[in-house]
């Protein structure tokens, strides 16, 4: 039985899993706070998660139907992520592992987000003995990737955004339409009802020979788009159209460069996991891209898409049952943490 904590952004997460099923996953968003300022203001972030904590830990082991007392280990998000925020969690997770006299393990958030696709059902449980090396598209508010990903938690980054990430530029482009943040999801409503076709916008990267992605210029096209046609917004319809278009570019780009990638790499699976992946057309055109190329797709529940407790932990009972070493009590969080920079990363 292992106690997981998230707080590595604005969502405050606490799960307990036991065997890989998660008895418990529970999440306080902070996303309405945030949306009066545009953005994750940090030191509300902290906050809250300092408010939130301690009851959800309560919670959580209610709902699993465990006392503290019988946990066997406990995780927590270790980096990368907002350094205040990511204080939080990892000390009270130290914290608690330290009283209970229990091993703890320090997670790294993307790891987590990489192994959420094998994580399904009701109640969720890991999948890991369907588990196939697999090209993983990791895309959220803060990051975008493709990674490969093999057995023994071994991976390689492929590529990553050299600039803005996938949900940054549909964030941004949102606020240029007015809408309110984040715009992911708003965008990705409206544009249901858009003509794609509409306006001719730009696939950054798309047919460059390696899968780093870009997605500054997408939205700075969208602003001179504004810049030269004003009364745009003032027609539903149009920025309807402009969303569809916005949205097409951006899934577009990520569809087309994870299959390539695949293909390249050899292996018969792609993945996808991050905020991102609630986005309606990038699910279903991901999913008609690998079936036309053969490829089997695992795509994150839209409920582990965004930053959550239970994929942190259910990557944290694993690695500690194939053999990992505990995280030291006193170790630090690491904000600027890097995929690269872990253990059994391949260059
Ligand atoms: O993974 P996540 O919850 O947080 C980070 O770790 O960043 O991802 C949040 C991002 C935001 O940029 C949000 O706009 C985007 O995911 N997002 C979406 C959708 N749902 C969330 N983007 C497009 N379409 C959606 N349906
Ligand atoms: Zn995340």
């Amino acid at each position: 039985m292992l106690l997981a904590i998230e707080t590595s952004c604005d969502e405050t997460s606490v799960a307990v899993v036991h065997d890989g099923v998660v008895r418990a996953n529970l999440v306080a968003s902070q996303v309405r706070l945030h949306a009066e300022y545009g953005g994750v203001v940090p030191e509300l972030a902290t906050r809250e998660h300092l408010r939130h904590l301690a009851p959800l830990v309560r919670a959580a082991l209610r709902e699993a139907g465990v006392a503290a007392g019988e946990l066997d280990a406990v995780a927590a998000t270790q980096g990368p992520g907002l350094p205040s925020a990511l204080l939080v969690g990892l000390k009270a997770a130290q914290g608690l592992a330290f009283a209970l006299e229990r091993p703890f393990l320090g997670v790294h958030h993307h790891e987590a987000h990489l192994y959420s696709p094998w994580i399904t059902g009701q109640p969720p449980r890991a999948d890991f003995g369907a588990f196939l090396p697999n090209v993983s598209l990791l895309v959220s508010g803060g990051h975008t990737m493709l990674v490969r990903v093999e057995a023994g938690f071994r991976h390689r980054v492929l590529g990553s955004t050299v600039d803005d990430a996938a949900g940054e530029c549909f964030d941004k482009t949102a606020k240029l339409l007015g809408l309110a943040y984040p715009g992911g999801p708003l965008l990705d409503r409206l544009a249901a009802t858009g003509d794609p076709r509409s306006f001719a916008l730009p696939r950054p990267m798309l047919n460059e020979p390696h899968d780093d992605f870009s997605f500054s210029g997408l939205k700075t096209s969208v602003r001179y788009r504004l810049r030269d046609q004003p009364d745009l917004l003032a027609h539903d319809r149009r920025i309807h159209d402009l969303c569809a278009s916005v949205q097409a570019a951006i899934v577009e780009v990520l569809v087309s460069k994870t299959v390539r990638a695949a293909l390249r790499e050899g292996v018969s699976c792609v993945t996808a996991s991050g905020g991102v992946t609630c986005n309606r057309q990038l699910r279903r055109d991901l999913a008609a891209a690998c079936q036309a190329h053969g490829l089997s797709l695992r795509l994150a529940a839209p409920a582990l898409c965004t930053d959550n407790a239970a994929m942190v932990g259910i990557v944290a009972e694993r690695q500690l049952a194939s053999g990992a070493a505990p995280t030291d009590l006193d170790a630090e969080i690491r904000p600027g943490w890097s995929l690269t920079d872990l253990p059994n990363a391949v260059r």
